[in-house]
């Protein structure tokens, strides 16, 4: 079975994003997985146009020739997606949107009815595939989560609100119970196809008021120490 993150953070392998990509790698490999990251801001990906020509003229194939000629077909080849992002005002961070709008060829232009709503079919045939968002937030607060949220219906979602609780080590053993959910969803989406939901609660961190407030002071605390006046 085949893993393939995408980490759209620019911090990429400093970042918040990455170390919950990290855990999740390695439950994936242990449970035999083969695994595959890409930092996005590393890609030469160019702005989608609007030109509609993989729809019209070219079925099928942008107009831009940089990396998503090879990425489209390794993200069709792989059974497991994560898409990372830390929250960047309110949303995915916009090297992730680039992204995301030049899987355009993918689709087909025929919309089509789908419940109450509209969709346009895929293209291509594709294996069933299982999608992961991992999205970290500054703010402590859920909130900083609905639009990832609204956008990902369908996919597991690894939710860290006060991201930078993982990036030293007394926050790492604070949060151990969530970390290895993580590494426990992994394994279970290779194993069974799906995650229990006693885990899934694990993914979608909600800190109690008392840490809240401990890394708010924090926060402000680090910044004051950091502003060069
Ligand atoms: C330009 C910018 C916008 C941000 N906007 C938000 C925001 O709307 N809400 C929030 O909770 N955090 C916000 N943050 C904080 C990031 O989500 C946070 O630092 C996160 O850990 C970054 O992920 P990374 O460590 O993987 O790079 C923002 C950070 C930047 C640089």
């Amino acid at each position: 079975m085949k893993v393939l993150a995408l980490n759209a953070s620019p911090r990429k392998q400093h970042g918040t994003t990455d170390i919950i990509i990290d855990y999740f790698l390695e439950g994936a490999r242990q449970a035999g997985a083969t695994t595959k990251k890409h930092y996005v801001t590393d890609l030469d990906i160019k702005g989608c146009t609007g030109c509609f020509t993989c729809w019209t003229k070219t079925p099928g194939r942008c107009i831009h020739r940089d990396d998503m000629d090879w990425l489209i077909p390794e993200t069709k080849e792989a059974e497991i997606i994560i898409f990372g992002t830390p929250i960047y005002n309110g949303n995915i961070t916009h090297y992730m949107q680039r992204m995301t709008e030049r899987f355009l060829p993918t689709l087909l232009p025929w919309m089509e009815e789908s419940g109450d709503t509209t969709h346009h079919p895929l293209r291509y045939e594709k294996k069933p595939q299982k999608r992961v968002l991992v999205a970290v937030a500054g703010f402590p607060d859920h909130q900083a989560f609905n639009i990832v949220k609204a956008i990902s219906p369908d996919s597991l979602h690894i939710l860290l609100p006060s991201s930078q609780i993982l990036q030293d080590m007394e926050g790492k053993k604070l949060m151990k119970g969530f970390t290895d959910a993580v590494t426990e969803s992994a394994k279970q989406l290779i194993r069974r196809g799906e995650v229990d939901q006693e885990t899934k609660n694990k993914l979608v961190v909600e800190h109690s008021t008392e840490i809240k407030n401990l890394i708010r002071e924090h926060a402000n605390r680090y910044f004051e120490a950091h502003l060069e006046k």
